[in-house]
């Protein structure tokens, strides 16, 4: 009888998802009551009181956009026409100027790769996307999540702490023709090694030769040496290969991480094309979420669109990154001090917020048991989390737990 039966329950064939590796570090550093804890895991950038700050320019903005917004009725799938240029503009500079490219508005970097993901599923569904190896954690879960292939490209030499160039362009001449490699612009995560722009252009050389397509995720335009050096292999490959994707994330930049605010652009071959590109990522918005949320683009387009707010948030986003960098010095000087049998040079070499710090996972479980320093297994480390009143701690910390083996 089929009331007998029992009734089965939708999600008893779930079980619970695998945690995330950086969300568990995050609570367990809040849960130590050491007061002398460091947290070198989280992604954010941090300023020397540990916080992740509001940026000025962006409260000034905010503000503006207050006393003028007369609505909050729904932006198109693209986002909002000003935000748009503006970013087409900051992220390609000159190049952007074709009727070849279209940038819409999305959800943040993440949002922007998910929407390249799908439009690439309809316009290629056979080609696999190149990864570097390693690579942001959580692309290959959003890509290969979203339905994509995913190959690997060897980049870092975790031996000799640089970036294995020749294997990394040996990987992608067998590319088969046709497929996508996934760059990052600047700040490579989690390395924090760039290519050089020899290097940018022996890439581009590869890539034109195989016919393979440059899918480009920028999400520290301005964290490396300015925003645009930061953005050449972009624009140098806008200018010679006939297509190409990038995703472009204002989380880091604008310090709006949960504003959720980024671009999507696409370069076709010839305007006609990208017309029909236009439409059908439009479409595939429409079938994820829609629309995209407003306020921090519209924040992001009051400040590029005004001379004296776009020079107010230059000033504050050379300061992040000067902190950074003088951080990353800080740190390889008391690390020469104090653990003088190890080579912490790359550390200089690295761009960004990330690098590794090149030990081993038993080193850095012991460096979290015994001095409440945090970081993810892979010795990966944001150095937004030292400060100048940490980093003589951090390196005996360090050094202590070399020494030990
Ligand atoms: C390499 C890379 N791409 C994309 C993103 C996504 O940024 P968001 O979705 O927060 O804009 C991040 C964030 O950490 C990142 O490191």
């Amino acid at each position: 009888m089929p009331g007998c039966q029992r009734r089965k329950s939708l999600f008893e064939s779930l079980q619970s998802a695998t945690a995330d590796a950086i969300l568990g570090l995050i609570a367990e550093h809040k849960n130590d009551p050491r007061p002398e804890k460091i947290d070198l895991g989280v992604g954010v950038y941090r300023n020397e009181q540990g916080v992740t700050p509001v940026l000025d320019v962006v409260k000034r903005a905010e503000q503006m956009l207050l006393d003028s917004q007369d609505s909050k009725s729904y932006i198109g799938t693209a986002g909002a026409a000003d935000f748009n240029a503006a970013m087409q503009a900051l992220n390609f500079g000159a190049a952007g100027d074709t009727d070849r490219l279209t940038t819409i508005q999305t959800p943040g970097g993440s949002g922007s790769l998910r929407v390249a993901a799908s439009l690439l599923l309809r316009a290629r569904p056979g080609a696999s996307v190149w990864v570097s190896e390693p690579t942001w954690a959580n692309h290959p879960p959003l890509l290969a999540g979203a339905g994509l292939d995913l190959q690997p490209y060897p980049y870092y030499d975790a031996k000799n702490k640089v970036i294995r160039i020749d294997e990394m362009l040996d990987a992608l001449r067998s590319a088969p023709m046709g497929d996508v490699v996934l760059l990052h612009a600047c700040c490579h995560n989690p390395s924090g090694l760039d290519p050089s722009v020899e290097q940018w252009q022996a890439i581009t050389d590869v890539i034109e030769e195989r016919e393979l397509i440059p899918f480009i995720d920028m999400a520290y335009q301005g964290f490396a040496t300015d925003l645009d050096a930061d953005a050449y292999a972009l624009r140098h490959m806008a200018e010679r290969v006939p297509e190409m994707m990038v995703s472009s994330s204002c989380s880091k930049n604008f310090g709006l991480y949960r504003d959720r605010v980024g671009t999507l652009s696409l370069l076709a071959a010839d305007g006609k094309t990208a017309a029909v590109v236009n439409s059908q990522v439009n479409n595939v918005v429409r079938t994820i979420y829609s629309v995209p949320p407003d306020h921090g683009a519209a924040v992001v387009s009051i400040i590029l669109n005004d001379d004296e707010l776009r020079s107010a948030w230059v000033v504050e986003l050379t300061a992040m990154r000067e902190r950074l960098r003088s951080m990353r010095v800080l740190l390889t000087e008391a690390l020469a001090q104090k653990a003088p049998d190890h080579d912490f040079s790359h550390l200089l070499r690295a761009t960004g917020m990330f690098c590794f710090l090149g030990i081993s996972p038993d080193q850095v479980v012991r460096l979290k048991k015994d001095f409440g320093v945090y970081m993810v297994d892979s010795s990966r480390i944001n150095i937004a989390g030292v400060t100048p009143a940490n980093v003589s701690y951090l390196a005996d910390s360090i050094a202590a737990t070399l020494q030990a083996g």
